[in-house]
């Protein structure tokens, strides 16, 4: 994928372990777009996004949502949960946002979460901490072969072939006839778009170290969440996807299990999750918080190819006193410059820091770059620095206009 400017589609991509703040971004970027397409994972993910009064999350409709005029597309790449997507389209209607096939198309070939897969997320779950919403096991089916796409759940000829005797038929035969007008060949539509230059924006969901192939496995989604999940979940060539963005916040969150080399425990963590608000948009769960790391923010940059970075909530740092960047892990006497995926080196590794001066000044009506404290653009240049990626868009609160675009090239 070439670096372009002003490109005409740009695919946001989460840098760490998801909540990066990938719906703010996606939002702010689709006043521009014509359409907003997501690609992977499911109602596993929550998109938050505050803009014209109003503030509603997403788990499956494309972020772009609240603008008017846009056109939201849902790829083959993830697996929907009926009831789930028609609560959502009720729900967004409730907020005065019209959801019909206008302005939303399903691919015909995302796979089907059914209640038997639920059932099952929520008995084995446990030691991964899934969001247990049926991800993993119907991703398993369709790697299986035995999956249900979505063309196959419409169909009712189908369906009652092969779940008629099923206990939840019924309720899901309706669930089929609901959905049905939005059945599309998303694949086309996307082509399509791109072949008329229409501006795109590829959504992803959760992050690149809960990437099924190149995140801390087992300890991640089912799905591809790295910029390669844009080609398979939405059918369209790596030779067309112009931009990559990726997300990333001014600290580190995760929720759920797994090695978080940067974790901050005691008082400092505490204050950080609490004026963040870092509590899961899905579940509700209190995310682990950490310091920046650099390692993993080389490695995102890497296997995304991103080219430039929307950094979020930086306002949550301001009184913070000192604030730490991660440049290394020190494990068994060597010094580790590289990210890595082996759970027993990020388990048992110490991370090597840099430590920077804080700034005390609200930063949340700053629309500038200019305007920024001294010490915020410093933390922020040290960040590009070792990234070696410029940073394009700051985000300091979670409204639509607490937003400062440091570099306009980059933006669709
Ligand atoms: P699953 O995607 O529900 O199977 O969960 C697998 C892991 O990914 C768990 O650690 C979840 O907490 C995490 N996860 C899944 N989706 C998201 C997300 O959108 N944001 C943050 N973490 C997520």
């Amino acid at each position: 994928m070439a670096r372009q400017y002003n490109p005409s589609n740009v695919a946001v991509i989460g840098m760490e372990w998801g909540d990066e703040g990938k719906g703010k971004i996606v939002d702010f970027l689709a006043e521009k777009a014509d359409i907003i397409a997501r690609f992977n994972g499911g109602n596993n993910a929550g998109h938050t996004i505050e803009a014209n009064n109003k503030k509603i999350v997403v788990h499956l409709v494309p972020s772009g949502v609240m603008h008017r005029n846009k056109f939201n597309v849902v790829g083959n790449g993830l697996v929907i949960d009926p009831k789930i997507l028609l609560h959502e389209i009720k729900n967004l209607e409730k907020n005065g946002i019209k959801i019909s096939p206008q302005n939303l198309a399903i691919s015909e070939n995302a796979h089907v979460i059914l209640p038997h897969h639920i059932a099952e997320d929520r008995q084995a779950g446990g030691k991964i901490g899934t969001t247990g919403r049926g991800i993993g096991p119907a991703y398993t089916d369709k790697a299986a072969r035995i999956g249900l796409r979505m063309q196959d759940f419409v169909d009712d000829s189908i369906f009652k072939k092969r779940f008629g005797e099923e206990e939840f038929y019924q309720e899901y035969k309706g669930y089929a006839e609901e959905l049905k007008p939005y059945i599309n060949d998303t694949t086309a539509i996307i082509n399509d778009a791109i072949g008329n230059n229409k501006k795109v924006i590829f959504e992803g969901a959760q992050g690149t170290l809960l990437d099924i192939d190149h995140g801390t496995y087992p300890f991640v989604t089912s799905s591809s969440a790295t910029s390669g999940g844009v080609c398979t979940g939405l059918g369209i060539s790596p030779r067309k996807v112009q931009s990559v963005m990726g997300v990333c916040k001014a600290y580190k969150t995760r929720v759920g299990n797994g090695p978080f080399p940067t974790e901050i425990t005691g008082a400092v963590g505490q204050k950080i999750q609490k004026i963040g608000r870092e509590f899961g948009a899905t579940t509700g769960r209190e995310r682990r918080v950490g310091w920046f790391d650099a390692l993993i923010g080389k490695y995102a940059v890497m296997v995304n190819g991103i080219d430039s970075i929307a950094l979020t909530k930086l306002d949550v740092f301001t009184t913070v006193d000192k604030l730490k960047i991660c440049v290394a892990y020190k494990y068994k006497g060597n010094v580790l410059k590289d990210f890595t995926t082996s759970i027993k080196i990020l388990q048992n590794c110490q991370p090597v820091y840099e430590e920077l001066d804080g700034w005390w000044d609200d930063i949340t009506k700053v629309r500038s770059y200019d305007k920024l404290p001294n010490n915020a653009k410093k933390y922020l240049r040290r960040i590009e620095e070792l990234l070696k990626v410029p940073i394009s868009i700051i985000s300091v609160g979670p409204k639509r206009e607490q937003t400062i675009v440091a570099r306009n090239e980059f933006l669709v």
